[in-house]
């Protein structure tokens, strides 16, 4: 039988989790597909994301450092990957493809999960990188009082403009008294240190981006050390992001909770 196939396109891609969360999805909901990862080289994304549609695969998940790349290559994207200027989820109907960004949908529907109202809330956003631009415009429309701290002023600026309801500031100079502090820096993947006042974490809500099933990640570990009323990290998002994917290109829902607790049980 003939396997509707999928993929993860990212460099690095060997510890992506997306197969296992996508199978996962496939048993629950009786759906026959194969889906698997593919690391392109930093240069390479276009031509084996193209070939990988053109020889008949179905969609593509999308990670770094290729969402940008990837925006700018699909023939239509949504509004989510417009507004970010990022692509997460491609899917190919014939020979059109259509881009769409679930990132932020899914880091909403873990706060939801977890109880976090951030309607009315001041949110500090660590980073103002790529996965910024993917979670500010529905932490916006949810209502959420923003502000984003970065550590070089360049990308602060481009954000601003972008969205002009956020504050920012230079990440040195972050005060304290935050309802949330939401980390997006990459500051883990490229192992160097997150330099911010611990006083940043006091009674706030901590959210990392980054995610470890083995472990706390750094952040987590640092904001429950200093006070934080609770910390989490991104997993939950990882599978909600992909769930709404998912959703995308089989037109069924998975249980998106039963697969975050199977990941963290493993
Ligand atoms: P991504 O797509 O993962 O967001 P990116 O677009 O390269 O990646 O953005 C990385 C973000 O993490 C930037 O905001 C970067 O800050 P700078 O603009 O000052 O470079 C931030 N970042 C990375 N490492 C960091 C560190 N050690 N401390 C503080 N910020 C860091």
């Amino acid at each position: 039988m003939n396997l509707d196939r999928y993929a993860v396109i990212g460099n690095p891609v060997a510890h992506s989790l997306s197969p296992q969360i996508h199978e996962e999805f496939a048993r629950q909901t009786n759906q026959q597909l194969k889906y698997s990862r593919i690391e392109a080289p930093h240069d390479g994304f276009e031509s084996i994301a193209r070939d990988f549609l053109r020889k008949g695969g179905c969609g593509l998940s999308v990670t770094a450092p290729f969402k940008g790349e990837a925006f700018r290559w699909v023939d239509k994207s949504d509004e989510f990957a417009r507004e970010s200027g990022a692509v997460n989820a491609i899917s190919r109907s014939g020979d059109s493809t259509e881009g769409f960004n679930t990132d932020g949908i899914g880091l909403l529907q873990d706060f939801v999960r977890l109880g976090w109202k951030i309607t009315g809330r001041r949110v500090l956003v660590l980073g103002a990188g790529g996965a910024v631009r993917g979670i500010i415009g529905p932490l916006i429309a949810q209502g959420s009082v923003l502000t984003v701290a970065n550590r070089t002023e360049k990308r602060l600026v481009e954000l601003k403009a972008q969205f002009p309801d956020i504050s920012t500031m230079p990440l040195a100079e972050v005060p304290g008294d935050w309802d949330m502090v939401i980390n997006a820096t990459s500051a883990h993947l490229r192992s160097t240190e997150l330099n911010v006042d611990p006083h940043i974490f006091s009674d706030a809500r901590c959210y990392d981006l980054a995610y470890s099933c083995d472990r706390t990640t750094k952040f987590v570990d640092k904001a429950r050390r200093h006070g934080a009323t609770d910390a989490q990290d991104g997993l939950g998002m990882l599978v909600f992001q992909a769930a709404c994917a998912f959703g995308l290109w089989r037109g069924v829902d998975p249980d998106p909770i039963r697969v975050l607790e199977g990941l963290r049980e493993s």
